[in-house]
């Protein structure tokens, strides 16, 4: 098990958007699908895009350099170039603030 780890302010990342945050030396693109947070590895498997410079449609997350695309609930691959599934996180909100486990 990990700890959960303040990532941002409730609030700071708004629905349909996503940020860099960094938690415990890793870069995570914090995802805001409707509502409901997510977070995955920002690094592409494919050649190593930040993945946070892309877009964010629904749970659909658009590397930014060639196009494969991840499901953000899960960090599943939905379409190439990319082969490697990304890592998802555990994400909880409390009154304090957007956390995330790792
Ligand atoms: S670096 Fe992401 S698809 Fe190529």
């Amino acid at each position: 098990m990990g700890q959960f780890i303040k990532a941002a302010e409730p609030g700071e990342v708004q629905p349909g958007k996503m940020k860099l945050v960094e938690v415990d030396r890793r870069e995570i693109a914090l995802c805001n699908v409707d509502g409901q947070f997510f977070a995955v590895d920002n690094i592409c498997p494919h050649q190593g895009a930040p993945l946070c410079e892309g877009e964010l449609d629904g749970n659909n997350l658009w590397c930014p350099w060639h196009g494969a695309s991840f499901d953000v609930r899960n960090g599943a691959v939905l379409s190439p170039p990319a082969y490697t599934p990304i890592a998802s996180f555990p994400v909880r909100v409390t009154a304090g603030g957007v956390e995330i486990e790792v």
